[in-house]
């Protein structure tokens, strides 16, 4: 989510709506103002896209020097009108936008309520607003730092009271916030971006610290009140730079965070000993997972190579039948769809027109349907029976990256849940399984620190047209992706196959110097995929392998080799396919290719 915040001389509401739409990339389901106007405080907000808000906007607008806003990502409570930010306490004369999470806040909402309070939204923020209310006897720092000792979790809080209108109090705990320093006017930001066209001296709060603004004064404290002094740092990157927090594109900014995905779509769904999913979100009993003969996984794009692998991981694990079908395919092959079937839809937006029309045709038919989206509220998430929420957080680039390897967290959770119901897989194998997802996080961080040999190899294949990628079982899905994030972004024309199906056709096509990357990371399908590589190469093939660590074999049968680091073959897609997204990254960029917007390509497609 993003947070701005306004105080000075000039009409509040443009600074607020301007700031916003620097920060959509951090949330855009839902946006928000509150503003001081002369009939006092006064709220407006709505879902959907900034453009919705500002629309309403210009038809009332909001006239005063100082407010707040806010674009949204949910997570607690669907995206709409009531549950945007900011958020009022009942008499309207508090306001509050928030990132972030208050972990105990439906404690503090029982005691808000049994005083009388009432709550009109789903979010934990409202609390925010109602506790700062009841505990103001009439200094707002005083009520708000009195307000965050009872809260726990992560914040980064903008706070407004009618009561004093001279001042905006801010706070950062574990969710940052910094401040923009003017002249006669200040600013608020979660990020440098909602504010660098204003000002480019800032304040940058740390954990724990608050910050009193007025028109012409920031005063910093820590949440204890002691005053702070701080030098002020000078912003001297350029805008869009800030946006992409230092990186040169959303792509390379969200591969970097896949680390952070990973763990938060694990979060709490593993048990802290190590040894079971918690999957409280699916509303299914041990009968109803008996129940079920079938699985289809309906998808479209990179959510269906996700799918691919999903089918892999839940045959392996739950011993269902799993087919994975494309949803422009699926919703017109009238497939055998049973009241013992569960459709899976995955979908990143969770509004993609196909896999939507697939989801509808599942339930049609009674079968029992589970969404495994990134957007909570997203048509998929309304409609399916259950949901998974993958935590990616936004994702800005065309070409999914983040959002696909949180699909194949999403699908490894669910396996070892169904497997654990069902009795399926020893519970040493569930452990061990686990403590392989636990170490994915830093795994991919090791391969990320250092990319100059796929970037490197990425500068040779940008000279070719042709480009063949090959594997065996997860390989060959992951080379699916890899093939596929290589079109959209560097226009390389690439094929992926199935190593083994090479000789029944795609061999004809191998020539002197044709680049081939070859998968070979499955260990026991090891052997079959080098006596591939060695097919290809005695055809001239310049070949790229990939391989775990420890496989030194490999260097000896391909041209060049890069190293992944060692994991279960059952995970290993959540590692293999991060040097992918970077080659095809490098190779976009070598081309002078929109890497985040490429030719003839949306991020959803809402049309059939
Ligand atoms: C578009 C995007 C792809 C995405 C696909 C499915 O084609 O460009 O990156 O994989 O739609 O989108 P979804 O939101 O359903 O995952």
């Amino acid at each position: 989510c993003g947070i701005v915040g306004y105080i000075g001389d000039r009409n509040a509401q443009e600074i607020l709506t301007e700031g916003l739409k620097k920060l959509e990339y951090r949330g855009y389901d839902s946006a928000g103002v509150a503003v001081f106007t002369k009939d006092g405080l006064q709220v407006k907000k709505a879902k959907g896209r900034l453009a919705v808000l500002e629309s309403e906007l210009e038809k009332k607008p909001l006239e005063g020097t100082a407010g707040i806003g806010h674009t949204r990502w949910a997570t607690h409570g669907k995206p709409s009108d009531v549950n945007s930010h900011p958020h009022t306490d009942n008499s309207m004369k508090f306001s509050v936008v928030h990132n972030g999470i208050i972990e105990n806040y439906l404690a503090l909402k029982e005691e808000l309520i049994a005083e009388g309070r009432v709550f009109v939204s789903e979010t934990d923020t409202e609390v925010i607003a109602h506790l700062v209310a009841s505990l103001y006897k009439g200094d707002i720092v005083a009520a708000v730092r009195d307000a965050v000792k009872r809260m726990t979790g992560a914040f980064a809080l903008g706070v407004l009271t009618e009561y004093e209108p001279d001042k905006l109090v801010a706070v950062r705990y574990a969710s940052p916030l910094i401040i923009g320093v003017g002249e006669n006017e200040n600013f608020i930001g979660s990020d440098i971006p909602a504010i660098l066209e204003h000002t480019r001296n800032v304040y940058i709060l740390n954990d724990g610290e608050m910050a009193v603004l007025t028109r012409d004064a920031v005063e910093l404290m820590t949440l204890e009140g002691n005053f702070i002094s701080r030098e002020i740092f000078h912003v001297d990157w350029d805008i869009i730079t800030a946006e992409k927090a230092g990186f040169d594109h959303f792509m390379l900014k969200e591969i970097h965070e896949q680390p952070k995905a990973y763990r938060d779509t694990m979060g709490s769904r593993l048990s802290a000993d190590g040894r079971s999913v918690v999957l409280n979100e699916l509303n299914m009993s041990k009968e109803d997972i008996q129940a079920i003969s079938r699985i289809h996984i309906v998808a479209c794009g990179t959510a269906y190579h996700a799918g691919l692998i999903g089918k892999n991981v839940i045959e392996k694990l739950a011993r269902i039948p799993v087919e994975t079908d494309v949803a422009s395919e699926y919703r017109y092959r009238t497939p055998i769809i049973t009241k013992d079937t569960l459709v899976i839809v995955v979908s990143q937006s969770g509004e993609t027109a196909d896999t939507l029309a697939a989801l509808r045709e599942a339930k049609r038919c009674g079968a029992r349907v589970l969404a495994i989206t990134n957007v909570v509220g997203s048509s998929a998430a309304r409609e399916a029976d259950d949901v998974i929420t993958t935590w990616a957080g936004p994702e800005i680039a065309v070409a999914s990256t983040k959002a696909y390897t949180s699909q194949l967290i999403a699908f490894y959770l669910l396996g070892l849940y169904l497997a654990q119901t069902l009795g399926t897989v020893s519970a040493d194998e569930i452990a061990e399984t686990i403590a392989g997802l636990r170490k994915l996080p830093e795994q991919v961080e090791a391969i990320l620190k250092d990319s100059s040999a796929i970037e490197s190899y990425a500068k040779q294949i940008a000279e070719h047209e042709d480009l063949f990628f090959i594997g065996r079982g997860l390989d060959y899905a992951v080379a699916l992706e890899g093939s596929l994030k290589l079109k959209e972004i560097s226009y390389i024309h690439s094929e992926a196959y199935a190593a083994g199906e090479l000789k029944h056709g795609t061999l004809a096509l191998i020539e002197e110097g044709i680049p081939v990357i070859a998968l070979a990371i499955q260990s026991d399908l090891f052997e079959k995929t080098v006596s591939n590589i060695k097919e290809v190469k005695a055809r001239g093939a310049n070949v790229f392998g990939i391989a775990a660590e420890g496989e030194e074999e490999l260097a000896k049968s391909v041209d060049q080799v890069f190293y992944v680091p060692k994991t279960l073959d059952l995970l290993s897609p959540a590692l293999s396919v991060v040097p992918l997204q970077l080659l095809s990254y490098y190779a976009s960029l070598a081309l002078g290719h929109d890497v985040d917007k490429p030719r003839n390509l949306a991020k959803s497609v809402t049309v059939e």
